[in-house]
């Protein structure tokens, strides 16, 4: 059994000045529902860990009152690595390893939890990626400076599965960990090895807000 730590303590600031991404609507419930619904369905994860903007506490309760049998709420940070951290201290489950998934991707499926879930424990990170299929330059000024090997470059996804211990250790040898965009990234700077297992194109983050149309068309496709 697992705990799984949901960031969802940004502005989502690319997405709307005025409106929060995470109510926006995904086939009829807010984003945060669905994300939160993923987990909560899933029989091997007992305890869901919000983390939510400091002013928004009734909001997300309201919202996720269906979901209170596995969910606990933790403080939003500055950053997300400081929510995630913040989100590390409400863990309650003895489990080595934690899962932790961006708020921002509702369409998180069992299939890809069970993948990042597969690999043996001695892992201490196990990351979901999917390859890009862009190409890739290197710019300056708008100015091109070369062209990337696109083939040594993946796009990184969550849930990512972490060895809690490690984590923690991390974020005491860390003087600053506010710089860092995932816990992998946190990781990789103390040197922890960590493996891939592959993404899912469909699980998307809602960052702009073309991001919430093209997920709600797929999710009509699917359901
Ligand atoms: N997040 C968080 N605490 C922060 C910043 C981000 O918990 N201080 C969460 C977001 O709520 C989101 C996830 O981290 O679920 C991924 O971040 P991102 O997609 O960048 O969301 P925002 O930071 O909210 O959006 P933006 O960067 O556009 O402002
Ligand atoms: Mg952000």
């Amino acid at each position: 059994m697992v705990s799984v730590i949901i960031p969802a303590g940004g502005s989502g600031e690319r997405f709307s000045k005025t409106s929060s991404k995470l109510f926006g609507d995904c086939q009829g419930h807010p984003v945060i529902y669905r994300t939160v619904a993923a987990f909560f369905t899933h029989p091997k994860v007992d305890e869901i860990i919000v983390v939510h903007p400091p002013h928004n506490t009734a909001l997300f309760a309201s919202t996720l009152a269906v979901f209170n049998a596995k969910v606990r709420y933790a403080m939003g940070g500055d950053t997300r690595a400081q929510s995630v951290k913040n989100g590390v201290d409400h863990v309650t489950t003895s489990h080595s390893h934690l899962l932790i998934h961006d708020a921002a991707r509702p369409n998180v499926s069992h299939n890809l939890i069970n993948a990042v879930m597969a690999p043996p424990d001695a892992h201490p990170m196990v990351i979901p990626a999917v390859p890009v299929t862009d190409t890739i330059k290197q710019v300056k000024n708008n100015a091109i400076q070369r062209t990337v090997d696109r083939s040594v470059l993946m796009a990184v996804q969550t849930p990512q599965r972490i060895h809690k211990a490690t984590l923690i250790n991390a974020y005491d040898d860390t003087p600053s960990i506010e710089s860092f965009t995932d816990e992998a990234s946190l990781m990789e700077s103390q040197g922890i090895p960590g493996i891939i297992v592959p993404g899912d194109p469909c699980n998307i983050k809602v960052t702009h807000p073309q991001d919430l149309t093209i997920l709600n068309a797929l999710m009509t496709m699917h359901h």
